[in-house]
């Protein structure tokens, strides 16, 4: 991912992507259980009421597609899919399956229930798409064998099988690929109120002491998020393991994330230069999103799908069709002066 190599990498705390530490702590603190899944309700309901009836008929659950930004557990729930469909997950993603044959080589390999999933899967090239549309609708497989005027084609039937879908992209799937799922899902944001259950989870597991008030103010700030509340969880414990007696409470928890430069709302550098460069150099906007993402230096897609759906949330940035804008909230945030004629 562009911008988290380079030398701007103080932004880390709060990046998108999975770094390296998260991959390895990240699974210790995985639901396993669909009743251990926090947030997201509606999903966890319906999704709860498909699998039983599935179950109950003896069937493959129906393809899912999750939608929603990064770390808001779209792998978690895969593998909970698998785990309550007892199950084999297999799991790969849209830009390993470069060739048709890397797909079909995965899906000859299905057992009957297997759930496979394909994250990033708005990645997958149309040649790889194209095998996958009669794999979903019918498990079935068309090989082409051989080349020229020698090849010809065999139809192979698949097991019956889950494809579990994840995409940050909504707009970038194509409609024949969406039409081929009947569970499709948005996950949001969650609330602070259930990433502060989520953080004292993660804190039981890390065996780390945190009281009400640290958990909430780590929710707080966590932008709606379980893998930012739990990577800030991990450094407010490094915190105040030095600074303090090893206790996580509302006071050590804010010295701690102050030092890691996440304000009150959880918004980091980054997103404080969006705004503040939508401001000063484009007048409050609009501006158009490739232009903003040049003068931020980050990568378009990560600004498209991590920074912008949280600072839309939050009331800092309007998407209108003529571009980006800044709110008067961002102005305030920032300590700035609304220019009178933009609003
Ligand atoms: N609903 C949830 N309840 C508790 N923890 C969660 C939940 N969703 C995600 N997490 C935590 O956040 C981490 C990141 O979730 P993940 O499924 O990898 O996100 P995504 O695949 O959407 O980027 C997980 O390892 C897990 O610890
Ligand atoms: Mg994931």
């Amino acid at each position: 991912m562009a911008g988290s190599g380079d030398a701007d990498s103080e932004h880390d705390v709060l990046s998108p992507a999975p770094d390296g530490e998260d991959r390895r702590v990240e699974p210790s603190l995985r639901p396993q259980r669909l009743s251990e899944y926090l947030g997201q309700e509606k999903i966890v309901e319906l999704l709860d009421i498909y699998m039983q009836a599935a179950r109950g008929r003896g069937e493959a659950l129906d393809h899912v597609l999750l939608f929603g930004p990064p770390g808001l557990g779209k792998t978690t729930l895969a593998h909970i899919v698998a785990r309550e469909m007892n199950s084999k997950l297999r799991s790969t993603s849209g830009p390993v399956l470069e060739r048709a044959g890397d797909l079909a080589a995965i899906l000859t390999n299905l057992e009957p229930g297997d759930v496979l999933f394909i994250d990033e899967i708005h990645r997958l090239g149309p040649t790889v798409e194209e095998i996958l549309y009669p794999a979903l609708e019918d498990f079935q497989l068309d090989l082409v064998l051989g080349s020229g005027p020698m090849a010809r084609t065999v139809r192979i039937d698949l097991p019956r099988f889950t494809l579990v879908g994840a995409t940050t992209r909504a707009g970038l799937i194509t409609p024949p690929l969406q039409a081929r799922f009947g569970i499709v899902h948005r996950l949001d944001f969650y609330s602070p109120d259930v990433l502060s259950v989520i953080i004292r989870r993660s804190a039981g597991l890390l065996e780390v002491p945190v009281d009400q008030g640290g958990a909430n103010e780590i929710a707080r700030r966590s932008r709606g998020t379980p893998r930012i509340a739990n990577r800030l969880l991990r450094r407010v414990r490094d915190y105040v393991q030095i600074e303090a007696d090893g206790r996580i409470d509302r006071a050590t928890a804010s010295e701690a994330l102050l030092q890691q430069e996440v304000d009150e709302y959880g918004l980091d550098k980054i997103d404080r230069k969006i705004m503040r460069l939508l401001i000063e150099h484009y007048g409050g906007g609009p501006a158009g999103l490739k232009a903003l993402a040049a003068s931020v230096g980050e990568d378009q897609g990560t600004i498209e799908d991590f920074y912008e759906p949280y600072l839309v949330q939050k009331g800092f940035l309007q998407r209108t069709p003529r571009g980006r804008v800044a709110t008067p909230r961002a102005y305030e945030h920032l300590g700035l002066t609304v220019r009178e004629t933009l609003f």
